[in-house]
């Protein structure tokens, strides 16, 4: 499948892993049993996408409102990752091209995660191949609000008029800074909505919603939200 490069015009894709609850309570198990199903579809993604060509992918992993589960589950995601990571030291060679990201507070982990997410960023940087953002503690209402924080900053410092503030700006202050906005989102589960993911970057994405649960989502399910986004006609606004 060599869509992207055969002009599809597609860099970026923007995934919500959602269902992981849902496939564990059909099979009677544990929420957190979901979850580790779901981390094993996001190593197959994050390869299949790779192989593709694809330049960026945008996984949410963790919202800033998932604090409110229960702490065990909170607690089981937190370990996936962590497991996520070690594992990406563990395998690290030159054939590894993919450069791993954080996206959102990452402030709010523990000491443990927050060292490894600095450690795997900063060890992945020079890579040249598919960059990874995982969204974690992220919110997109967030993302804003930080971005206006900073631009005020800079305003009240004098460094900036408000008037020259323009969307290139606030772009260049949400974590995405320098990356192309999402071509497409794809979200598995049945669920049709944003739930907070990309706002800003999602204003002219295409969306595909799914009727797969996230751990049964195959590299055949991508494929089939890459066919119907290529029969999709992006107008941007205009006729
Ligand atoms: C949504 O499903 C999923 C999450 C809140 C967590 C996603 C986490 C992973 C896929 C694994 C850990 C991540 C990494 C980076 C290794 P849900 O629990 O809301 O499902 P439901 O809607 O069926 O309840």
């Amino acid at each position: 499948m060599d869509n992207m490069r055969a002009g599809l015009g597609l860099q970026h894709i923007g995934i919500i892993m959602d269902g992981n609850g849902r496939w564990a309570k059909k099979r009677g198990l544990p929420r957190k049993y979901g979850h580790r199903e779901g981390a094993k579809t996001f190593r197959r993604i994050v390869e299949y996408c790779d192989k593709l060509g694809l330049r960026y992918l945008t996984v949410y992993a963790f919202s800033t409102e998932n604090w409110k589960r229960p702490e065990d589950e909170v607690n089981s995601i937190m370990q996936l990752l962590e497991q996520y990571i070690d594992e990406a030291f563990e395998r690290q060679d030159e054939n590894d091209t993919v450069r791993t990201r954080f996206i959102g507070d990452v402030s709010a982990l523990s000491e443990t995660l927050k060292e490894k997410i600095a450690r795997i960023e900063q060890m992945s940087q020079g890579r040249t191949g598919m960059t990874v953002n995982v969204a974690f503690n992220y919110g997109g209402r967030d993302e804003l609000v930080r971005a206006a924080r900073q631009l005020a900053i800079q305003a009240q410092q004098g460094k900036l008029d408000p008037q020259q503030i323009n969307e290139q700006m606030l772009s260049d202050h949400l974590y995405t800074s320098g990356q192309p906005d999402p071509d497409l989102i794809i979200r598995p589960s049945g669920e049709e909505r944003l739930s907070n993911f990309l706002i800003w970057q999602a204003a002219y994405s295409e969306f595909v919603f799914m009727d797969v649960l996230w751990p049964d989502f195959t590299p055949a399910h991508l494929d089939q939200a890459l066919e119907i986004f290529s029969r999709r006609n992006r107008r941007y606004g205009q006729v």
